[in-house]
């Protein structure tokens, strides 16, 4: 590998590993392998290799650290998948959503120079043991060897996968680690019982659980923005917080993932992982330090505070094309041909309000809400004060509210009251306003999946999600899930492209969330 290529930051390669290893130095780290073993043999291993996951975001995740000269330096890849594939046949596989720009050719050559692919049975020791043997060429004549595998497969061969793993697979010359995504179960049984599985199996500092949502930008912000302002801290309560909704909408319907989808609905795919983690950031008290477990056990201590719902705690909906609409907005859920239960009541939409029934929050709303199919792509954190009390001014202020926007368009804003300009004594709302794009304009932001895989490589668990907090957050959704499943409640309608289920609103307001509809923050940008 070259060090002659520069980090996408604009810094040599050299000083990118310096601050990494810098940060992982603050992130005070000193679990297994908790540092970065840049001149170490890696062997990385995709199983599931010519799958869609690997396909669309773990390789383009490996070709984006090699590029930056993020991975240690002597980094092999492995792809394996039952397919018999060529290099070059994955390489096209991957190509599109690999974004490769001209002057990035030779180093992209360079990248799949270091690949090989396997064809093998997920269910076979044999095949698994010949992977091995590769894997042990690789490592002939180097004292030390590090060996991570990513498990981009269906649930439905965790476990052999697993076992093979490590009946044959395990390294033997250093550290290794499996990396897994959800599905994780789909309910408190399943999950129970898979989590069962890998502890038999691995440690738990063998384990990295992937919730790409804690990989992003502003949700790795809320630790600093809460912990590191003094202005926050004391008004983070029920004595100054009137609610707080978490929200993540997506302007496409669920096309061509229908199966997978079908099967999970809109609270297993995105509201029980993505939503709940990030309520339990926002909600947790202040660690005793930034050492991954310390958070872990905050996190996990905030949705122990948090009883199981029930169906009056939330509303579901299922979207219906549009008639009006155009292309893809004309069709609804059942309409999708990977849909293939058409009296299927999987919702695609739903609202929920949790209550943390702990001294700093008890009484406060936290509204999670989710949908496909809806007017806008956004996800954010919208933290709303309560009114003022003892107003003087007749009524005309409006709640503030600290909006954290996740994506697009990383942002941060304040919506305050303040004396309209001028003669006037009159006053108007406005906002204190922190948009990434403006501020930081040079600044790259990695994607998610860059950043966790990296802290693989790292040894760094912060930002990945440990067994008790996976068994907490399914505590709470399997009565709902399972109600919901058993008496085939029949979701709300709502047209694609539209808002919502109308009557979530009305919710929203019985539930301490006032819309005024008098304001709209303009993302500067967009001015
Ligand atoms: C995934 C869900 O976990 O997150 C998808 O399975 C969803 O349904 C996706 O579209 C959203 O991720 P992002 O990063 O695009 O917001």
């Amino acid at each position: 590998m070259t060090s002659k290529q520069e980090c996408n930051s604009n810094i040599s390669p050299e000083s990118c590993l310096a601050l990494i290893r810098k940060s992982l130095k603050s992130k005070n780290m000193d679990s297994e392998g908790g540092h970065f073993d840049g001149n170490m043999p890696h062997l990385f291993v995709v199983l599931g290799a010519s799958g869609d996951l690997a396909k669309k975001k773990i390789y383009p995740t490996l070709w984006w650290l090699f590029r930056d000269n993020l991975l240690p330096t002597e980094t092999v890849f492995y792809g394996y998948a039952r397919s018999k594939l060529t290099i070059d046949e994955l390489k096209q596989q991957c190509h599109q959503y690999m974004k490769v720009k001209p002057e990035e050719e030779e180093r992209y050559e360079q990248f799949w120079n270091l690949n090989q692919y396997f064809a093998g049975q997920y269910d076979s020791r044999k095949d698994f043991e010949m992977l091995n043997q590769e894997l042990l060429v690789h490592e002939r004549g180097v004292p030390k060897a590090n060996r991570l595998f990513y498990l981009a497969l269906p649930p439905s061969v965790f476990e052999p996968v697993t076992v093979h793993i490590k009946n044959a697979c395990m390294g033997q010359k250093g550290w290794t680690r499996i990396i897994i995504e959800k599905p994780f179960g789909r309910d408190a049984a399943t999950s129970a019982k898979l989590s069962d599985h890998l502890a038999s199996l691995f440690s738990e500092e063998q384990i990295y659980r992937i919730d790409h949502y804690l990989g992003k930008e502003m949700v790795q912000n809320l630790m600093t923005l809460r912990f590191s302002n003094r202005i926050f801290g004391p008004t983070w309560n029920r004595d100054n917080i009137a609610s707080v909704q978490i929200t993540f909408k997506e302007p496409f319907g669920t096309h061509g993932r229908g199966g997978y989808f079908d099967t999970f609905g809109i609270i297993r795919d995105v509201m029980q992982n993505h939503l709940l983690q990030i309520l339990s950031l926002v909600a947790m008290e202040k660690p005793a330090t930034v050492h991954p477990d310390d958070i872990r056990n905050e996190k996990v201590k905030v949705l122990r505070s948090i009883r199981e719902l029930t169906q009056d705690d939330v509303i579901i909906g299922q979207y219906v094309g549009d008639p009006e609409g155009t292309g893809e907005a004309k069709y609804g859920y059942l309409d999708d041909e990977t849909v293939v239960n058409k009296d299927s009541v999987t919702p695609t939409y739903a609202l929920a309000v949790l209550n943390i029934n702990n001294e700093r929050w008890d009484g406060v709303p936290f509204i999670l809400r989710c949908g496909k199919a809806l007017n806008e792509r956004k996800a954010e954190v919208r933290i709303q004060y309560r009114d003022v009390p003892g107003d003087i001014f007749e009524g005309k202020p409006k709640r503030n509210e600290l909006v954290i926007r996740v994506q697009p368009g990383e942002a941060l804003y304040l919506k305050l009251m303040c004396k309209t300009p001028g003669m006037t004594f009159d006053m108007e709302e406005t906002e204190l306003d922190l948009t990434y794009g403006s501020r930081y304009k040079d600044a790259k932001l990695p994607d998610a999946y860059e950043r966790l895989i990296l802290d693989v490589f790292c040894g760094s668990q912060m930002h990945f999600v440990r067994s008790d907090e996976l068994r907490e957050a399914w505590r709470i959704f399997t009565p709902l899930l399972h109600d919901i499943e058993e008496s085939k409640i029949k979701p709300t309608q709502y047209k694609y492209g539209s808002r919502g289920p109308p009557e979530a609103d009305q919710f929203l307001r019985e539930h301490n969330y006032i819309y005024s509809g008098s304001y709209k923050w303009i993302q500067p940008s967009h001015l």
